[in-house]
């Protein structure tokens, strides 16, 4: 082991470095690596012999307690289909977000579930959290509230009462007083952490901890808290809009990927149980630049509407303004379109969005995109009645995506009868639904706009 000297660590990615300096060669990241109090340097005489046992014996290991669910729907199903007892969550999100609101009303419905809750808050006074359960009409719910931050108080608390589930409200405020250096630093929040998923794991309480996100979209603090914890929960939405989704970017009990649909009201966040719908519900009559994508989140469908807007630029460098999707994959399909269709986007800006502001990350939008791009630059409105999905490769092919069944389905459900996806799609029979499928972009252009 190395002598211990002061460490310095990146405050973006965690990595640690040997002195100072203005870039983190790890992730990059400019102005994010700060002193931290020396670690320790680590046993110096071998420790005690571990115990390991056979994989085939099960004998002696009782089977896990039931996930225990919530009642909100929403929340159990990103959870993977409940809480796992003794597990670790993570709860991020932007700063103001809702995560505080998010947190007292699934702590509530748990604890109305028989699960013995405990919430504790490092920002606000109790008094201010009864207020708060007060206007989201949860005053009466059986949870138990504390304000605390520092850690050894907060663990001998938690021995104590024993809760099924501890809630801490934010890992930023935490410290111990074993760790030199202020609430909030790379060392606290990763020891803060630490010590609360060991907690977890040995005392069978579950914890769920809520965590604040850098502007740049990580956990403030390291990233190595999202390494132990078992599951990595993200709270995102556009504050302009009311939709706010919780998206399972990290699971070990369930499938990653899954998200949970929430609105935010003057009374709490209310759960979405049909996303499809509220994200279209903004669409009018069929205007050019609008294509609906018919796509999956997690295990469920959900539809949203991709809009686009090309415009001549009075710009040498044309603009190229994204939100809700990739920007590098905004310039793939461009430049498919234009090497393989002949058709293209030099001298005209584009601006490309996903309404409602719903975040789509499948390669299957692909085809939607084009479709959206397309029909803004034509001129020409899409069918209504239609939904697009399919990846578009850099040869111009559309290639076949998952679960097409489920995504017709979703279709039919919402009132759409036509959809545009790519040959070999693999499409059953779905009543009221007619498939459309197209080998490759140059088809789809010739087909839909004619171009
Ligand atoms: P909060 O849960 O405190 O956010 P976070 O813990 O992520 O920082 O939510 C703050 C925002 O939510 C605040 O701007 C007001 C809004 N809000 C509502 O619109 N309705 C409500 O019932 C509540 C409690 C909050
Ligand atoms: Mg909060």
């Amino acid at each position: 082991m190395s002598k211990a000297g002061p460490s310095f660590t990146c405050t973006a990615c965690g990595a640690s470095h040997r002195k100072w300096q203005g870039r983190c060669e790890a992730c990059g990241a400019w102005n994010s690596i700060v002193e931290e109090a020396p670690l320790s340097a680590g046993p110096k005489a071998l420790g005690g012999k571990g115990k390991t046992v056979a994989l085939s014996d099960l004998s002696g290991i009782e089977a896990p307690p039931p996930r225990v669910g919530s009642g909100m729907e929403e929340l159990d199903r990103v959870l993977g289909g409940g809480l796992v007892p003794a597990s670790a969550v993570l709860v991020g999100g932007d700063p103001g977000i809702g995560k505080s609101t998010l947190l007292l009303q699934a702590a509530a419905s748990f604890a109305r579930k028989g699960l013995n809750c405990l919430y504790i808050s490092g920002e606000e006074a109790s008094a201010q959290v009864r207020m708060r359960a007060q206007r989201l009409g949860l005053a009466d719910a059986p949870v138990r509230l504390g304000a605390e931050t520092n850690l050894r108080d907060i663990l001998t608390t938690l021995d104590a009462e024993r809760p099924g589930l501890a809630i801490i409200d934010s890992i930023q405020t935490m410290w111990l007083d074993t760790v030199d250096s202020a609430p909030g630093s790379v060392s606290q929040v990763r020891a803060a952490a630490h010590e609360l998923v060991t907690f977890a794991k040995r005392r069978g309480v579950a914890v769920i901890l809520v965590g604040h996100v850098t502007k740049d979209g990580q956990i403030a603090g390291p990233r190595v808290v999202e390494h132990m914890v078992d599951t990595v929960l993200y709270f995102e939405g556009e504050r302009g809009h009311q939709f706010r989704i919780l998206r399972a970017v990290k699971n070990r009990f369930g499938p990653a990927d899954e998200i949970g649909v929430f609105e935010m009201t003057g009374v709490g966040l209310s759960q979405v149980t049909n996303p499809s719908a509220l994200f279209l519900s903004e669409r009018g009559q069929p205007n050019p630049g609008s294509a609906v994508f018919a796509g999956i989140e997690g295990t469920r469908p959900v539809l949203t509407e991709i809009q686009a807007l090309v415009a001549p630029s009075p710009l040498g460098t044309p603009r190229r303004t994204v939100v809700g999707l990739d920007s590098g994959r905004l310039s793939t399909i461009l430049a498919v379109l234009e090497a393989r269709c002949g058709i293209p986007f030099a001298g005209l800006d584009v601006f490309l969005n996903v309404a409602g502001g719903m975040r789509v990350t499948e390669p299957a939008a692909d085809l939607a995109v084009a479709a959206a791009l397309l029909s803004a630059r034509e001129d020409v409105a899409i069918p209504p009645e239609t939904v697009l999905f399919g990846e578009i490769s850099l040869s111009g092919a559309l290639r076949p995506v998952g679960q097409t069944e489920n995504r017709l389905k979703e279709a039919a459900k919402l009132g759409f009868s036509q959809a545009i996806a790519p040959s070999r799609s693999k499409a059953g029979a779905v009543e009221g639904m007619s498939v459309r499928e197209m080998p490759d972009l140059t088809a789809f252009t010739g087909e839909i706009f004619g171009a």
